[in-house]
């Protein structure tokens, strides 16, 4: 039996926003890829309110459910588990995981905070499992020609970035409490949140950072305990975060994140200039990445220098087949390649790329700009 043909066993810990959309990606599989490619089974679904494993029964298809994880854990026919619940569940029900024999697929932020997600990246390591993160944005064509790009040298030396993750779900003061505005649940707030996506983008194209000097802040500082309440709960998160951010080689950028950013939707954006030219990516605009050739000549009216688009829009190579290249990509589709990333690696025997360790990476980041905000200082990584 080839690995293609052998049955993968889903276990989804967590049916929300994430739990649901995992789950999609799973049953799009065999549509969106040419065969041969595993069988998958969504086998086990876990979740806490009975609403929910109701739905992840009837439209996720999941065989059975249950309110505790190590219900999947204990099944045999499970060799994938999927972490798609709040942050400060993730170190435990990911260890439990890998000592238990499976394959991790966790959604970000890897964990609470660097000391945990090391743990874990080194019992991933040593487990030889395949372990990976949620950072679907990587999987973006535009963003996948960006870092072919820098691999191909296009943009010489690195000299600087800005780089941004705007949201604007947060600027209503009765929206309620919930984990993600808990520092014991979520961690941090935009930072964690939003930041731990464009972090992991920029280091993933510029490389390692070396310092950090940030600061956070909380604008709206109480809120609804629940909707409707009068009662007010003190938030203990971010809703804003800036840094900027020193690399090995003295270049210099920023990162900015938001939930509170007025007229955003999903705005995530780079520019990244170097020694011979630059990138800009908007994933409002995601079907073109812009580049610019500074070994072009210049010369009258300009020779051929200046700024051109990229058509990206969903150039994947095979054995994507459906919807085909010249279909306007979308945020479904990069968790459905990023999911199938994490399947092509199980069956190869290969680490999860992004590994424990890319998230582990980022987290240090996410630790030190905190530190920082603090001490009003800058701050290694
Ligand atoms: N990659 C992305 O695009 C993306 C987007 C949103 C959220 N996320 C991440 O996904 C994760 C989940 O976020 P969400 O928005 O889906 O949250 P959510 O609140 O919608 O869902 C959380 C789920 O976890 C379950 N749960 C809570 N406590 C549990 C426990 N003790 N045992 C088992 N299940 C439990 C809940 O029942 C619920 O089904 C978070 O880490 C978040 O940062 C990623």
């Amino acid at each position: 039996m080839t690995e293609c043909e052998k049955m993968l066993g889903v276990g989804m810990i967590g049916y929300g926003f994430m739990g649901k959309m995992h789950s999609y990606a799973y049953a799009s599989l065999p549509y969106v890829f040419e065969p041969p490619q595993p069988q998958i089974k969504l086998i086990g679904a876990c979740a806490l309110s009975d609403a929910s494993r109701e739905l992840a029964a009837k439209s996720g298809g999941y065989e059975f459910t249950t309110p505790d994880y190590h219900d999947l854990l204990a099944r045999d026919d499970i060799s994938l588990i999927n972490i798609c619940t709040p942050n400060y569940l993730h170190k435990e029900q990911a260890i439990a995981a890998i000592k238990a024999g499976k394959h991790v697929y966790c959604d970000k932020p890897l964990a609470l905070t660097a000391d945990d997600a090391e743990e874990m990246a080194l019992l991933a390591n040593q487990s030889g499992r395949t372990c990976q993160v949620t950072f679907h944005n990587r999987f973006c064509p535009a963003v996948l020609r960006a870092r072919q790009l820098v691999e191909d040298g296009f943009l010489g030396d690195i000299i600087s970035f800005r780089a941004a993750y705007l949201h604007s779900g947060y600027n209503d003061p009765k929206r309620p409490m919930s984990w993600k505005m808990r520092k014991e649940t979520s961690g941090a707030g935009a930072l964690l949140d939003l930041g731990t996506h464009i972090i992991d983008m920029i280091r993933w194209l510029v490389g390692d950072f070396h310092k950090v000097n940030a600061r956070l802040r909380t604008l709206i500082k109480e809120r609804p305990r629940q909707a409707g309440s009068t009662q007010l709960e003190a938030v203990s998160v971010d809703d804003i975060a800036a840094m900027m951010v020193e690399l090995p080689n003295g270049a210099l950028g920023s990162i900015e994140v938001s939930r509170m950013a007025v007229g955003a939707t999903d705005g995530l954006r780079f520019e990244i200039e170097g020694s011979k030219g630059a990138i800009a990516f908007d994933l409002m605009d995601a079907n073109w990445l812009s580049v610019y050739d500074d070994t072009k000549p210049g010369g009258d009216y300009g020779g051929e220098r200046g700024w051109r688009k990229i058509e990206c829009i969903q150039a994947y190579p095979k054995p994507a087949m459906l919807p085909g290249a010249k279909a306007p990509v979308g945020w479904m589709r990069f968790h459905i390649e990023s999911l199938h990333s994490f399947v092509s690696n199980v069956i190869n025997n290969r680490t999860g790329c992004p590994s424990f360790e890319d998230g582990l990476a980022v987290q240090r980041i996410c630790d030190a700009a905190i530190a920082s905000s603090e001490s009003g200082l800058w701050r290694e990584v």
